[in-house]
């Protein structure tokens, strides 16, 4: 029987998988003052670790990891806060959940455009407070997202199932940037791919990101790029939050250079950059793109098979890129 620790709760489906293999589960509290004395006592005296995004296994807390660690299986797609390479330097697996969240972040993406779009959050707030007095043809005018342009930052799974839904969904033509041309998603998408970055962004309604956080992706759109996006264009980020200079998104925002902006991550998470809560343009959500009830459940799932793989001296499922 191996021991397991899982940082924070999460659906009884993980932890119950691996009692079912036999292994002795821990759940700590997570988020608490303690976590980060917990998250290396648990690197030095567990078989494997369950980690959530809001973990930092730096260089300095793989340091901590003791000799039977085999193990840490992140609870999340992205695994920026893990060094993965310091993990593998001793020898320890590093996984993630990817493709179980697909669907639901690219929903929440498709979701944030249209509420941006349509003035949804506007709307609401408007109507609560009482200030709807009757009809009007001038009343919350939106932007319609038919025969609009999308430029999508990324076309991996994610960025592909956000072009499939808002090309036949909504009826939007899909542009893209990515590191090179995918043959694949041009032809499915008809879409057009631009070699940079500052190419596509003068050229398309709104944006969408959806890049790893990296060196080389940090502050991908600064400010000097955001000034080459038109006055009527929309942000959207559901990636990682530091992929976007927030104060230079809130200075373009609040000087109209471009319309809005719906963030569902952060630069400085949890904190919100100075002035954007205050923005009428801007929809703000708290990191939950993958929060349903059916992807927390396959991300528990996953995470868990890939213990219980490594535990049994297999494979992991899905292994990171160091
Ligand atoms: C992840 O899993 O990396 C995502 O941020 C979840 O929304």
């Amino acid at each position: 029987m191996a021991k397991v620790f899982i940082t924070t709760p999460i659906p009884d489906a993980g932890p119950q998988a691996l009692r079912d293999a036999g292994h002795e589960v821990t759940v700590g509290e997570g988020n608490s003052i303690s976590s980060r004395t917990e998250l290396l006592a648990a690197l030095a005296n567990y078989d494997a670790v369950m980690t959530m995004l809001t973990d930092q296994i730096d260089a300095a807390a793989i340091a901590h990891a003791g000799p039977s660690l085999k193990i840490i299986a992140n609870y999340a797609v992205g695994y920026d806060n893990i060094d993965a390479a310091a993990a593998a330097a001793r020898g320890i697996a590093v996984t993630n959940t990817p493709d179980v969240l697909t669907s639901a972040v690219a929903e929440h993406t498709v979701a944030l455009l249209a509420a941006l779009a349509r003035r949804i959050v506007e709307a609401d707030r408007f109507t609560r407070e009482g200030h709807y007095h009757g009809w009007q043809p001038l009343l919350l005018l939106g932007t319609e997202l038919a025969g609009k342009t999308l430029g999508i930052v990324g076309v991996g799974r994610i960025g592909r199932d956000v072009a499939r839904r808002t090309k036949h969904g909504f009826g939007m033509s899909v542009a893209y940037h990515d590191l090179a041309p995918n043959p694949d998603f041009t032809q499915e998408f008809s879409a057009q791919y631009y070699d940079t970055i500052e190419k596509l962004l003068p050229v398309v309604d709104a944006v969408t990101l959806h890049v790893p956080l990296l060196p080389t992706t940090r502050h991908l759109l600064n400010a000097a790029r955001l000034q080459l996006m038109r006055p009527t264009a929309l942000v959207i980020n559901t990636a990682r939050g530091p992929v976007i200079d927030e104060a230079a998104l809130v200075k373009a925002l609040q000087h109209k250079t471009i319309a809005g902006a719906a963030l569902d991550v952060f630069e400085h998470e949890p904190n919100l950059s100075t002035g954007l809560a205050e923005l009428p343009n801007v929809i703000v959500t708290p990191h939950i793109a993958s929060a349903t009830i059916e992807t927390r459940r396959g991300m528990a799932t996953l995470a868990a098979k890939n213990i219980i793989a490594v535990l049994a001296g297999q494979p992991p499922l899905n292994p990171v890129r160091q």
